[in-house]
């Protein structure tokens, strides 16, 4: 049996997940202006989990009204989200699949055009385009978005979800904290690698304090981001502080899991380093460029306890059904609007994925 076909059972709560595999977060832009989840957000999520996935992530959710990063959006800052949220997570739980909201805010990438307000980061940062600068966070402000952290993560609880993953991965809010150039601080909020990653500690810390003792809580991380100026030493200086948090697991996001990086004099794949540096009992997620079921097995191999996908899943709403013996290989890009119109995409959608060079037949 592939390595990804096996159940997982997390130790917090028990929850028994079907197999290894995870549908990683995707912005979908299916949603509602105010934030409310669309029919066609919850079906396109609900197909994935009818696919046989074991988890299912949701796209990634702004936590405050001024952290939207993507027209069409849905939000988890209000209890009017409630409702679309309570659906989703019954679809998802309908067909086996655990279902896990990406809790984020998008800091100075979270545009004006959307939000009305100035963005806010860590740090004044240039936003480029012409646009201007974030505005630095004050102290209430941080605090303020720490508790709306912990507010969103009750409302997906009382959803149905099992969880949430933080979203501290690819430049948004909680990266431009851990990042040295976007975050300049030298109060308790920045400084050094340790005080860079309070803001996300404070984060779970409140998570954990607004939810039940069985929700899961995990960590989404880049391996590199050079836009908020973190390097690898960095980024696994952040996962040793991650091991002295509450989580029940980490989600390395390489974008491609062949690529390898230098830690200690050691060149090694990004997923291999995080799961020698991450604490042992901590499951790790790895996500990039993983297609078929040998790729899935390299995942397994270098380190990861599951194997997160993003672009198949959007073509092949079944996708962990090929990771079976002699299934045949999932089809590549390009799609017609026909096959992804089936797998449950809409318009605005497909739209969307046109922007994601050869993936859209013309
Ligand atoms: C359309 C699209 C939207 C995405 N939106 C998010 C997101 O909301 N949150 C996130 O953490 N990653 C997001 N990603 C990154 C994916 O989760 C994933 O890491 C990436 O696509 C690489 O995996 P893949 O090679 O299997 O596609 C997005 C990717 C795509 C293609």
């Amino acid at each position: 049996m592939h390595p990804a076909l096996k159940p997982f059972v997390f130790e917090r709560g028990g929850h028994t997940v079907r197999n290894r595999t995870v549908l990683a977060a995707m912005t979908n832009k299916q949603s509602h202006a105010d934030g409310t989840l669309s029919e066609d957000e919850i079906q396109w999520l609900e197909a994935r989990s009818e696919g046989g996935f074991g988890i299912i992530t949701t796209a990634a959710t702004h936590v405050e009204k001024d952290g939207q990063g993507w027209e069409g959006e849905f939000g988890t800052w209000s209890d009017t989200h409630l409702e679309g949220l309570t659906q989703l997570a019954q679809n998802i739980n309908l067909h086996g699949g655990i279902g896990l909201a990406q809790l984020f805010h998008g800091g100075m990438r979270a545009p004006e055009r959307l939000t009305g307000c100035q963005p806010k980061s860590a740090s004044e940062n240039e936003l480029g385009s012409g646009l201007g600068q974030s505005r630095a966070m004050t102290a209430e402000d941080i605090e303020g978005t720490i508790r709306a952290f912990g507010l969103a993560a009750n409302r997906c609880e009382k959803a149905g979800f099992q969880g949430v993953e933080l979203h501290g991965a690819h430049g948004y809010l909680i990266a431009q904290f851990l990042g040295a150039s976007t975050n300049r601080r030298n109060d308790e909020w920045g400084g050094s690698q340790k005080k860079r990653t309070r803001f996300l500690r404070e984060i779970v810390n409140n998570v954990r304090r607004c939810t039940s003792p069985n929700f899961l809580v995990g960590v989404r991380l880049s391996p590199v981001l050079a836009s908020c100026g973190l390097d690898l030493d960095d980024a696994l200086d952040t996962l040793q502080q991650c091991n002295e948090m509450d989580l029940d697991f980490v989600h390395v996001s390489c974008w491609d899991i062949t690529e390898t990086g230098i830690y200690n004099g050691k060149e090694e794949p990004y997923t291999t380093h995080f799961r020698n540096v991450l604490d042992e009992a901590t499951p790790l997620i790895t996500t990039g460029g993983v297609w078929n079921a040998n790729d899935a097995h390299l995942a397994h191999r270098q380190g990861a306890a599951f194997v997160g996908v993003g672009r198949v899943a959007i073509a092949h709403p079944d996708w962990p059904r090929y990771l079976s013996g002699n299934a045949k290989e999932p089809k590549r890009p390009p799609f017609d609007e026909a096959w992804l119109v089936k797998a449950k995409l809409n318009p605005t959608f497909i739209a969307y994925m046109r922007r994601w060079d050869g993936f859209v037949s013309d």
